[in-house]
């Protein structure tokens, strides 16, 4: 039986990730390595812990020589790398833990790689990425493969780097590598810093729920578990030392996709209309904040036959019943330390 190492899936997308992984491939192993940052929640995979080929190890990977231990015992073949540090406000308040998760521990676990594959037949190292390495977009124009990296945040440019990283491995030494850069991901599991379930949380305690500036910044926005099925598809079948961009054809502005979400979870929570929409509260911009993101898909629909399954009003409505009918996770991350930190961000703004 194979080895599969999944870094990161205990997060959002990684958890749609591992479940896809386990129960679509009992040829598999999969190990789930996860070091349960914040970000990190074993409750995202309670339905498939008990699985035969599945099994979690919480482990740091910016610890090179914990990673070198884990190679030595296990025979991993392949890798989906997930694990980093995820969030643009988090990064422009502390840079230096997105340096160590998102460049360090990737380039360690390019070298357990490295030190383990002798020989490179029949592995694969598949390293998760960003749209925001490609910088920000005007009004027009889409990202290609072949758009010139850019990035802006601290985030971005640390993804960027890892995103070099693994290249170079694989022009240096001949690792078997691809990488795929995915536009904003929502759905279930997300923590609820990002703007989707943010607003979720907020709308649902009638808190204001904060835009940046004008709300005039786009985004293309990618049902998570569409996301999964395409990281599955690359994974199978992608070409050794290819990239692929995975978007939505789905750009929002930010403040008609609050409107939206306003409009659906009045309707759900049987309120009056517009309650919702009277949250909205005008704050202070994101430092550097990137105007446009917008992907060019036109790659991976060709060669791999991959589009996205939703249209944005379904993906959204699944999302918006998934929060309420897991109101018992989001109360459990969001109380305590976390409460204590979006407070503060609140406040600053
Ligand atoms: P997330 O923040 O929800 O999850 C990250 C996971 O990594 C958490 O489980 C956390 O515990 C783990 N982790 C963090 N530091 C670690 C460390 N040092 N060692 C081991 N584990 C560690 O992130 P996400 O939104 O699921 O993003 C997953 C990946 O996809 C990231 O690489 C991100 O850059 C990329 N990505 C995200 C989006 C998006 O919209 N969320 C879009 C495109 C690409
Ligand atoms: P976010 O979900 O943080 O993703 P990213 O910055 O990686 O695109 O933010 C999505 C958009 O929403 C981005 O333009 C910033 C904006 N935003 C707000 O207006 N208010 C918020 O509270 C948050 C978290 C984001």
């Amino acid at each position: 039986m194979k080895t599969l190492l999944v870094t990161g899936g205990a997060g959002f997308i990684g958890s749609h990730v591992v479940r896809k992984m386990v129960l679509d491939h009992p040829e598999f192993h999969i190990i789930n390595l996860d070091q349960l940052t914040y970000a990190g929640n074993l409750e995202n995979l309670t339905d498939i812990q008990d699985a035969p080929n599945y099994r979690f190890i919480r482990g740091n990977i910016v610890d090179g020589t914990f990673l070198e231990k884990l190679f030595q015992e296990e025979e991993i073949h392949g890798v989906i790398h997930l694990a980093a540090e995820s969030h643009v406000d988090r990064s422009i308040a502390d840079p230096m833990s997105f340096i160590n998760t998102n460049i360090v521990g990737t380039v360690n676990l390019l070298n357990a790689c490295r030190n383990a594959w002798k020989d490179f037949e029949g592995k694969l190292f598949y390293h998760i990425s960003t749209d925001e390495v490609y910088g920000s977009l005007g009004s027009s124009g889409l990202f290609t493969e072949d758009t010139a990296y850019d990035p802006r945040s601290p985030y971005s440019a640390s993804k960027a780097s890892s995103d070099h990283l693994v290249r170079a491995y694989h022009h240096t030494y001949g690792m078997p590598i691809v990488i795929s850069n995915c536009s904003n991901n929502y759905g279930p599991n997300q923590f609820p810093e990002k703007l989707i379930p943010l607003a979720i949380n907020n709308i649902l305690q009638m808190k204001p729920i904060p835009i940046y500036g004008k709300g005039e910044n786009v985004r293309d926005w990618l049902y998570v578990e569409d996301h999964a099925t395409a990281i599955e598809l690359i994974f199978r079948k992608g070409s050794n030392g290819r990239t692929y961009n995975i978007g939505g054809l789905n750009e929002w502005q930010n403040i008609d996709l609050i409107r939206l979400l306003c409009k659906i979870m009045d309707e759900k929570l049987e309120r009056e209309s517009g309650t919702s929409e009277g949250l909205i509260t005008y704050v202070k911009d994101r430092a550097g904040h990137d105007l446009r993101y917008a992907i060019d898909s036109t790659r991976i629909a060709e060669e791999l036959d991959w589009k996205p399954s939703l249209n944005f009003e379904e993906g959204l409505a699944r999302t918006v019943t998934w929060y309420l009918e897991n109101q018992e996770w989001m109360q459990r991350i969001t109380s305590g330390v976390y409460q204590s930190y979006y407070d503060q961000q609140y406040r600053d703004r």
